[in-house]
C-alpha cells in the first residue's frame, strides 16, 4: 500500500542494471497459504555499470524472509539448498548472513557488501501465501489452482530479484507439491527431471534453454486436464501443444488449439518466425486482471480468452479468441526472444505485437471488417484517452505504477504507429526491417529506437521526423482544403496539421504523417490520381517514391501545412482521403450530405465508404441532438434514409462489411464529438434515427432477416457468421418497432437459437426493450447457464449495459447476487465496468447515483485488487467533458476517492492526475 509520497519513475534516470544474473535455481514447495521458495541466484557485477555502489539491491514485496546466503567461493562447504530431498532442514548454515549484513525494507532487500570482481551464489528462503493474495499478481491461487502473473512488476511478489526487464538469465524450476492436490506441475521451457517424494508428494523440474526477463517466469499447480494437439514447423520440428483447463472445461478448447496452430502458421508465413521450445503451454484459469500473458513457453489465459463452443460462445468471442491467442503467441518473437530495456518501452512489444495481431485476424476473417472494428475502438476510447487529463506518448516518459501504462495509447496507438510505418515502407520493406530487427536483437532487450532504427536502415530512409510519434501525446487534426483548377485541370489539396497540447507538453512539433489518397470522377468511376512533380524523388520518402500505383497515392505530410496539385483532371475530382485510415489523427474537411452518400456508394476503399456512411449518420445526428436539445421536433433528413435503403438494395458479399455500413456510430463515439456531451440527448437522437429508419424500411429487414436466418448450431465459417450478423442487425432495427410480432419474433429466436449468438442477440433486443417476457428470457437464460461461469458474466454485462429506466436499480439488485464476486475480475468488468463504460445514459445520470456506486466499488476494490481498481477510475477521467453540474459530482466522488485510507499508487495516480489542474484542454476540433 502507498507510502507518504509515491514515488515517480523517469525514463530519463534510465541506467542500466549494476549487477547481472548469469543464471536461478528456483524451488517452491507448493502450499496454498503457505508456499515456500528458495531461490538460488548466480551474480557477478555488470562491467557496463558506472556506479561505485557496492551494495546489492533486490525488489521484493509482502514475502516473509527466512534465509539468505551468500556463497562467494571462498568457503567450500557452502551449502547446497538445492536438491529437493534436502529442502529447508532449518539449519543455520554455512554463509548464512547475520542481521547487521542486510537490511530488509518495504519493498527491497539491500545486501550490505558483495564481491565485486568474481562470479558469487546469493541464496535466498522465503514464504508466500498465495490464498490471501486477491490483487493476482505474483502467486495466487484461482478457482483451487495455484498460478503466477509476473508482468509488469509480480516476481518481486514471489522472492527478492533484479524485477526489471533488462536483466534477462536461464532459469530452472523445480516444483514440489501434493500430489493430490497439485497433480499437474508446470513452469517455463521442457521438463528435464521429475520424482517421488515421502508423504504423498512429487517433483518436478522444468529448464529453460532461453535467457528470460523474470516477468516472462510461470508456474501452474492444481488439478488440470490436458487436450494435446502437434504443429510441426516450416523447418520440419514437431511442437507439442497443450491446453491446460478444468475438468469440465476440456469440451471448450477445439477452437483455441486450432488458433494457436493458425497463428504458428502464419507468423512463419508473414513473419518468416518459427517456434523455438518442443512445447507450448497454455493455461486457462478464471481469476486474471488482463485477458492473457505470454510467459515463455507456458501462456497463462483468462479463461475467456481460451473456453469456446457453439452453445456457449460468440462469433465474436470465437473471433476474440483467435486474436488473443494469436497476440501470445506472436510475442515470443515480438516481447520474449526481443524484449524491452525498461517499462517504458512497453509499445515495443505491445503495439507491434497488437499490429501483428491485427493482420492475423484481418488475414483470417475480413480485412475490411477488421480495420473498422479497429479504427472504431481507437476513435472512441483511445482518442479520449488522448484528449484527457491521462494522455501520454506511446512511449511514456515518467509513471508511479507501471501497470497504469498498459494503456489504450500503448497499445492501440502503438499498433497505429507501427502500421504508419508498414504504410510508409509497404509490405516488402517492413519485412526487411523486421528481419533486421530479430537478426540484430535476438536475446536483448531493447528500445522502440532499435526497431525504428531497423526499418530505417532495412530501407534506407530516414525517420527522424517520424519518431515523434513516440513522444508526443495527443491526436493530432488534419485539416483538409481542397481548389480544383478547371483552366490548369489540377486540384490541389492543402493538408495542415495541429495537435493540442496534453499535460505536461503545451507544444508539439508537426509530424511526419502518412495520408492516403484515391480520386473518384463523378460517375463513381476510378480518377487517376498523378501527383504533380512526381518521379523527382522526394528525399524524405526515397525508398517509397509517391505514386506506387497510379489509382491512389501516399502524402507524406511533414510540414504544419503543405499543398499537394494532382494533374490531369478534365473534371473536379471527389477525394477520398485517409484511405484505410492511414494515420490516427481526427480529419476535419467539410462534406456536404450528398458527396457523403456518394462516397457511401462508390468509393472503392472500403474503410472510407464505411467511414463516409459514419460521418453522414453522424452529422445528421448531430442535427437532432441540436433539436432534441432545444425542444423542437426531430426530422430525419432522407439523404439518410436513402443512403441506407441504397446499401440495403446492394449484392454483398461480406455480410459482416455489409452489417457495419448499416450500424450507427455509437454514443460514445458521438459523444467524442459533442463540445459538452449531453447523453440523453445522444441517446434521444441515436433512438429517433434507428426508429425511422425502422419504420421506414421495415420491409427490407424484414426479409433480410428471413433470409438469414438459418437454424444453424455451430458453423464457423465467414458464411454463417455473416449471416448470423446481418440477421441480428435486423432484429435489432425492426425491435426499435416495440410491436407484438416484434417482440414474437426475439422469443422465438431466443428460445429457439442452437448458437450463442443468435441467443444473445436475441436476449440483448429483449432486455432493451419493454418486452413482457424479460423477466421470464432472463430467469431461463441463468439457468441455462448458470455452470458456465463466462456465459454469466454476459448475464451480468447485459442487464448493466440495458438502457431501460430500470437499470440502475437491476445493477444495484445484482451486486447483492450470490454469482457476484468482487474478488474475480471478469464478474467485476462484466457488472460494474459494463455498467460505467458501457451505459453512457444510466452511468452519467444528472443525479449522480451512477458516480457515487462507482466509487464505492472502486473504494472496496482498493485493497482486494488495486490493478482493477485503478481500471475501473477510467470512467470518471473524462470529467471535464460534461455540464458543469456533472462536472461537480463526479469530481466530488474523485476527490472521495483520493481520500481513501491506504490507497494503492495504481488507483492514487489515475485519480490524483485526472484531478490534477494542469489537464489537457479541449481539443481545437471540440473548439470550434
Ligand atoms: N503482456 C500482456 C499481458 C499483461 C499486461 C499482463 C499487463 C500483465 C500486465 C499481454 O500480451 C497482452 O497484451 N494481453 C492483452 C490482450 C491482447 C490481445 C491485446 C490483454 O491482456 O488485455
Ligand atoms: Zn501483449
Amino acid at each position: 500500500m502507498r507510502d507518504a509520497n509515491p514515488q515517480t519513475i523517469y525514463l530519463k534516470d534510465y541506467t542500466v542494471p549494476e549487477y547481472l544474473i548469469h543464471s536461478v535455481g528456483l524451488n517452491f514447495a507448493l502450499d496454498d497459504e503457505n508456499t515456500r521458495v528458495s531461490s538460488r541466484l548466480t551474480l557477478s557485477r555488470n562491467p557496463a555499470s558506472q556506479s561505485k555502489d557496492t551494495t546489492l539491491t533486490l525488489s521484493g514485496e509482502n514475502m516473509k524472509l527466512i534465509r539468505i546466503n551468500l556463497d562467494d567461493g571462498t568457503n567450500p562447504s557452502g551449502a547446497d539448498l538445492h536438491l529437493p530431498e534436502g529442502l529447508w532442514a532449518g539449519q543455520p548454515r554455512v554463509n548464512d548472513l547475520s542481521k547487521d549484513q542486510y537490511l530488509q525494507t518495504q519493498d527491497a532487500l539491500i545486501i550490505n557488501q558483495v564481491p565485486q570482481q568474481q562470479r558469487f551464489v546469493l541464496t535466498i528462503e522465503n514464504s508466500i501465501n498465495p490464498k490471501a493474495n486477491t490483487a493476482l499478481e505474483g502467486l495466487y491461487l484461482s478457482s483451487g489452482m495455484l498460478c503466477t502473473q509476473c508482468e509488469a512488476e509480480g516476481f518481486r511478489k514471489i522472492t527478492y530479484f533484479l524485477d526489471r526487464p533488462d536483466v534477462m538469465t536461464l532459469f530452472t524450476t523445480t516444483l514440489v507439491g501434493d500430489k493430490d492436490r497439485y497433480p499437474v506441475l508446470l513452469s517455463n521451457g521442457n521438463k528435464v527431471a521429475q520424482g517421488e517424494l515421502p508423504d504423498n508428494r512429487h517433483w518436478v523440474t522444468w529448464e529453460d534453454p532461453f535467457n528470460k526477463p523474470c516477468y516472462l517466469f510461470a508456474l501452474v499447480a492444481g488439478q488440470l486436464e490436458c487436450v494435446e494437439d502437434r504443429f510441426t514447423t516450416q523447418s520440419g520440428r514437431d511442437i507439442d501443444l497443450q491446453i491446460f483447463v478444468e475438468k469440465h472445461d476440456v469440451d471448450k478448447c477445439d477452437h483455441a488449439m486450432q488458433s494457436l496452430k493458425n497463428a504458428m502458421l502464419w507468423d512463419e508465413q508473414v513473419y518468416g518466425r518459427e517456434y523455438d521450445l518442443d512445447l507450448y503451454m497454455i493455461v486457462a484459469v478464471s481469476h486474471f486482471n488482463m485477458g492473457a500473458m505470454e510467459n515463455k513457453g507456458l501462456n497463462v489465459f483468462n479463461t475467456k480468452f481460451v473456453l469456446a463452443r457453439p452453445d456457449t460462445a460468440t462469433d465474436s468471442d470465437y473471433e476474440h479468441i483467435e486474436g488473443v491467442i494469436g497476440h501470445e503467441y506472436f510475442h515470443n518473437w515480438t516481447g520474449n526472444r526481443i524484449t524491452c530495456r525498461d517499462w517504458f518501452q512497453l509499445s515495443l512489444k505491445e503495439g507491434f505485437t497488437v499490429f501483428r495481431d491485427q493482420e492475423f485476424t484481418g488475414d483470417r476473417t475480413s480485412k475490411a471488417v477488421k480495420r473498422i472494428e479497429d479504427v472504431n475502438m481507437l476513435r472512441t476510447r483511445q482518442f479520449a484517452e488522448d484528449a484527457g487529463p491521462l494522455a501520454h506518448p506511446i512511449r511514456p516518459d515518467a509513471y508511479i505504477e507501471i501497470n497504469n501504462f498498459y494503456t489504450l495509447t500503448v497499445y492501440e496507438k502503438g499498433a497505429e504507429v507501427v502500421r504508419m510505418i508498414h504504410t510508409l515502407v509497404g509490405a516488402d520493406g517492413f519485412r526487411k526491417g523486421s528481419d533486421l530487427y530479430f537478426e540484430r536483437h535476438d536475446g536483448q532487450a531493447v528500445t522502440c529506437d532499435d526497431f525504428v532504427n531497423a526499418m530505417e536502415a532495412a530501407n534506407n530512409i530516414d525517420l527522424s521526423q517520424f519518431r515523434r510519434w513516440y513522444a508526443q501525446a495527443g491526436t493530432p487534426v488534419l485539416t483538409v482544403q481542397q481548389h480544383y483548377d478547371p483552366s490548369a485541370q489540377t486540384l490541389t489539396l492543402t493538408l495542415s496539421q495541429n495537435c493540442p497540447p496534453t499535460p505536461g507538453q503545451a507544444l508539439k512539433e508537426p509530424l511526419h504523417i502518412p495520408v492516403t489518397v484515391g480520386l473518384l470522377n463523378k460517375d463513381g468511376s476510378v480518377a487517376p490520381c498523378k501527383l504533380q512533380g512526381c518521379g523527382e524523388t522526394s528525399p524524405k520518402a526515397p525508398a517509397v517514391g509517391c505514386c506506387p500505383k497510379t489509382d491512389e497515392v501516399i502524402l507524406q505530410l511533414t510540414e504544419s501545412e503543405q499543398a499537394f496539385t494532382f494533374e490531369n483532371l478534365t473534371e473536379p475530382p471527389v477525394v477520398s482521403i485517409l484511405r484505410g485510415f492511414s494515420a490516427p489523427v481526427k480529419l476535419v474537411m467539410e462534406r456536404s450530405l450528398d458527396e457523403l452518400a456518394f462516397l457511401l456508394s462508390y468509393d472503392s476503399d472500403t474503410f472510407n465508404r464505411w467511414e463516409a456512411g459514419q460521418q453522414l449518420a453522424g452529422q445528421i445526428i448531430s442535427g437532432l441532438i441540436a433539436d432534441w436539445q432545444n425542444g423542437r421536433d426531430m426530422h430525419v433528413s432522407p439523404i439518410m434514409v436513402a443512403a441506407i435503403q441504397q446499401v440495403l438494395e446492394q449484392p454483398w458479399d461480406d455480410l459482416s462489411y455489409f452489417s457495419l455500413l448499416l450500424s450507427l456510430p455509437s454514443e460514445t463515439y458521438l459523444a467524442e464529438q459533442m463540445q459538452v456531451v449531453d447523453v440523453e440527448a445522444i441517446h434521444a437522437a441515436r433512438e429517433f434515427v434507428l426508429l425511422t429508419l425502422a419504420e421506414q424500411l421495415e420491409a427490407q429487414f424484414q426479409a433480410l432477416y428471413r433470409n438469414n436466418h438459418r437454424d444453424e448450431s455451430g458453423q464457423f465459417d465467414s458464411g454463417a457468421i455473416g449471416r448470423r450478423r446481418i440477421k441480428n442487425t435486423c432484429l435489432s432495427y425492426l425491435s426499435k418497432l416495440e410491436n407484438k410480432p416484434i417482440y414474437q419474433l426475439s422469443q422465438q429466436q431466443f428460445n429457439q437459437a442452437k448458437n450463442m449468438t443468435d441467443q444473445m442477440a436475441a436476449l440483448t433486443v429483449i432486455v432493451n426493450n419493454p418486452h413482457p417476457a424479460k423477466q421470464q428470457c432472463l430467469d431461463s437464460f441463468y439457468h441455462q447457464w448458470q455452470a458456465e461461469a463466462l456465459v454469466i458474466d454476459k448475464w451480468f454485462a447485459l442487464q448493466a449495459s440495458s438502457s431501460m429506466p430500470e437499470t440502475f436499480a437491476t445493477v444495484q439488485a445484482l451486486m447483492q447476487h450470490p454469482a457476484f464476486d468482487l474478488k474475480n475480475p471478469n464478474r467485476v468488468r462484466s457488472l460494474i465496468g459494463a455498467f460505467s463504460q458501457s451505459n453512457p445514459l444510466h452511468f452519467h445520470a444528472a443525479n449522480g447515483r451512477g458516480y457515487r456506486f462507482l466509487a464505492d466499488q472502486i473504494i472496496a476494490l482498493n485493497t482486494l485488487n488495486p490493478q482493477i481498481a485503478s481500471r475501473m477510475v477510467g470512467a470518471l477521467t473524462s470529467w471535464r467533458r460534461f455540464d458543469e453540474g456533472r462536472q461537480a459530482l463526479i469530481k466530488t466522488q474523485l476527490e472521495r476517492i483520493m481520500t481513501t485510507e491506504a490507497i494503492s499508487k495504481d488507483v492514487y495516480e489515475v485519480a490524483s492526475k485526472s484531478l490534477a489542474v494542469e489537464a489537457a484542454g479541449r481539443s481545437p476540433l471540440q473548439n470550434q
